[in-house]
């Protein structure tokens, strides 16, 4: 049998500070078997010198658009057809804005018109230019149009601020990067329900019982699953996060609405991923006026709320693949263990929280048990990670319909 070709990624080098981590980044590609065709904006040149890349490369590096002998070699339009993706890390404000606008007026931005392949950016700028209007229109145009940004990750900036703007580290976008490639289409032609953020529980007309939430793991496991070809459906509670492009977004607050909105998503359904922090307890009764501070204690009297993850399990017709999160602060295996065999689950994603652990942050670290197996996904950004899981999903999926005799049910 043929093994398969190696990788091309056309990697696009503008101008930016983060330019200096590109040689590593094509060093992590090339490790990974990848070929690496290197492009260069004019302002990238002022960062790096096109020398260290051709050497790290092992190519000459493109830049101009009317270098005659380079576009004898191979033209722009070539290249285009070349690259099985491109990946513009760093990708400035200024490049994701005439991305954004279609110009075609240096080789990278032409090559980004010509191609027909994936492409992926890497932002990296100062935390307020990430923030500014203009730059947040110009990112959501180009997701709607398809393009996957990666990052940018929080941290400290070359310009001695602290915010949201660095790129991803080369390990990280190198493993992304392929593994989109590898995984692209494991679950086309699926439909996937996804759960995220927190519910809300209401005492009265202002107050309400909730968690600490922020739907960044579920939402980032809505982009991967979309990643990876399948329709996603994606119920989500309050959160100041948006849409990811070409998903199907649905709003809900409380336990109740989203169990109502989760079961009327499920008809056709292949995969549920339970994300959500869900409420286990509601107020009992919800005061119709905001509760006046009269008495010096007061007691709210709580019921359980629906489980959501429970009912999907047990139902009969038309069961998907049932994946829960296990939320613990201690104990996490044992207690995971538990709530996959007493709810018959088909997985579970365990995640440490507490200590600033997990909820309302950027990075995450899970362990994935389903009858039969274990898997650390280890610790990372949770789009990383999110990768990762929907990787697993979709191979152990695809191994329990494989196993003879076997029913969706993942019971142990
Ligand atoms: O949103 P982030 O800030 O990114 O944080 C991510 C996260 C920590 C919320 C996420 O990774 C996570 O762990 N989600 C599950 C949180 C949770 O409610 O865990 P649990 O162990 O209490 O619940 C177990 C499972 O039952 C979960 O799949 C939950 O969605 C589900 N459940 C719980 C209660 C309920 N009434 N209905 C449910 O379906």
């Amino acid at each position: 049998m043929n093994s398969p070709r190696p990788a091309r990624i056309l990697l696009g080098v503008t101008g930016g500070i983060a330019a200096y981590k590109t040689p590593d980044l094509v060093r992590r590609l090339r490790e990974r078997g990848a070929e690496v065709q290197v492009v260069m904006t004019r302002g990238a040149t002022n960062f790096i010198t096109p020398l260290t890349l051709q050497a790290v490369s092992g190519r000459p590096v493109r830049s101009g658009l009317w270098d005659e002998s380079a576009e004898g070699a191979m033209s722009h339009i070539e290249l285009a057809r070349w690259a099985d993706a491109v990946l513009v890390a760093p990708a400035t404000a200024d490049f994701l804005a005439r991305l954004s606008c279609g110009n075609a007026d240096d080789l990278l931005t032409t090559l980004c018109l010509a191609t027909e392949v994936p492409i992926l950016v890497a932002p990296a700028m100062n935390r307020a230019m990430w923030a500014h209007a203009a730059t947040r229109a110009n990112v959501a145009l180009l997701e709607s149009r398809g393009v996957a940004v990666l990052g940018p990750a929080a941290g400290e900036q070359a310009c001695g601020e602290t915010g949201e703007g660095r790129m991803l580290e080369p390990a990280e976008l190198a493993e992304l990067l392929l593994g989109r490639l590898r995984r692209e289409r494991s679950l086309a032609g699926l439909k996937v329900v996804i759960s995220a953020g927190p519910t809300r529980e209401r005492i009265d007309p202002v107050r309400f019982i909730s968690n600490r939430s922020s739907g960044k793991m579920g939402y980032a496991v809505a982009a991967a699953a979309r990643d990876a070809g399948a329709r996603v459906v994606l119920v989500s509670g309050p959160v100041a996060l948006p849409a990811p492009a070409g998903v199907e977004c649905i709003g809900v607050e409380s336990a109740e609405q989203m169990y109502a909105a989760v079961h009327a998503a499920l008809p056709g359904a292949d995969i549920y991923i339970g994300t959500a922090a869900v409420a286990d307890y509601r107020p009992a009764a919800v005061a119709t006026q905001k509760i006046k501070k009269t008495a010096e204690n007061l007691r709210i009297d709580l019921v359980r709320a629906p489980d959501i993850l429970g009912s999907i399990a047990a139902l009969r017709d038309g069961r998907p693949f049932v994946v829960g999160f296990a939320a613990e602060t201690e104990k996490l295996e044992e207690h995971a263990r538990q709530k996959l065999l007493g709810k018959r689950l088909d997985m579970i994603v365990a995640n440490q929280v507490g200590d600033g652990l997990a909820f309302d942050c950027e990075d995450n670290s899970l362990l994935v048990l389903w009858n039969g197996g274990r898997e650390d996904l280890g610790a990372g950004s949770k789009p990383l990670l999110a990768e990762r899981l929907i990787g697993l999903i979709a191979s152990v999926r695809g191994a329990v319909r494989r196993a003879p005799g076997a029913a969706a049910s993942g019971e142990a």
